[in-house]
């Protein structure tokens, strides 16, 4: 299989879509470096099913100027880096009239400038050890389709697009490819503040009228890393159930 012993790193897998790419990825024999801030019981459970394929990591992503050396102590030798999804989010929710800057800073923090800092060290990475690799960014349909309380959340992900479309630009010619997945809703702990009348709103903006199952956005990070995908770069794939 090629994709066996690739070492992934995935950011924010202790629960919701990041716990379930993780599990999706050492059922196809990838070695996986999960960074959070917490291990839940779920991510243990994982650990213990997988005990020499998941390696589990606590960084907290909100201090950005520390990632650089945090992730020099995890790889410590040069563990070659085959793929970097980078799913770890924070929401910070409101109309725009009651922007609280310190909560948007720390949200820019933890959404685009520590996935923007791991980038360049997963870059350096592949360049040093002469391979090709492979970045997922995980975004969201609210940039595409605009929701009311997501403006400031929906930026960061609109940054992380442009980012990837650049990244894949800048680094294809060495073999390196950069994707989004672009998210509909998913029932995770981030979306669980919403009343079940907001989400039925949700899903009947969709056409397939439910929410976006996580297993189907975790498939599609792997075929993104995997040499199946091995033409696609600097794109946006919807998996969100057909937004209309
Ligand atoms: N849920 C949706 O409807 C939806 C829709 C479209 C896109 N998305 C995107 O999908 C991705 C996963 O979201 P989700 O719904 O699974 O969210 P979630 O259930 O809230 O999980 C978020 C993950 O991010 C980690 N995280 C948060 N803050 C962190 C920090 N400061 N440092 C390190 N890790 C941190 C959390 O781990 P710890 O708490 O252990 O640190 C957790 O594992 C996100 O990028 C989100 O924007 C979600």
């Amino acid at each position: 299989m090629d994709n066996l012993n690739k070492n992934i790193i995935v950011t924010g897998a202790s629960k919701g879509l990041g716990l379930e790419i993780t599990r999706v990825l050492l059922e196809k024999n990838y070695i996986v470096y999960a960074i959070n801030r917490t291990t839940t019981t779920s991510l243990a459970q994982l650990a213990s099913e997988f005990p020499s394929a998941l390696k589990v990591h606590h960084m907290d992503l909100a201090q950005s100027s520390e990632i650089t050396s945090s992730l020099k102590k995890i790889f410590t030798e040069n563990v070659p880096i085959a793929g970097f999804v980078n799913n770890a989010a924070a929401a910070y929710d409101d109309i725009i009239t009651n922007l609280d800057y310190n909560r948007l800073e720390e949200m820019y923090r933890i959404n685009v400038f520590s996935p923007q800092m791991i980038t360049k060290f997963v870059l350096r990475n592949m360049l040093l050890n002469k391979l090709p690799g492979s970045i997922v960014h995980i975004s969201s349909i609210s940039v595409h389709t605009g929701y009311k309380g997501l403006a400031m959340y929906a930026s960061t992900k609109g940054a992380l697009e442009a980012f990837s479309k650049n990244t894949a630009r800048e680094w294809g010619a060495r073999g390196i490819r950069s994707n989004c997945i672009v998210g509909g809703f998913m029932e995770t702990e981030m979306s669980s503040t919403l009343s079940d009348d907001q989400k039925q709103r949700i899903y009947g903006r969709t056409a397939l009228k439910k929410a976006t199952s996580k297993e189907s956005v975790a498939l599609a990070a792997e075929f993104l890393l995997s040499g199946s995908s091995s033409s696609i770069t600097g794109q946006n794939i919807f998996v969100d159930n057909g937004t209309i």
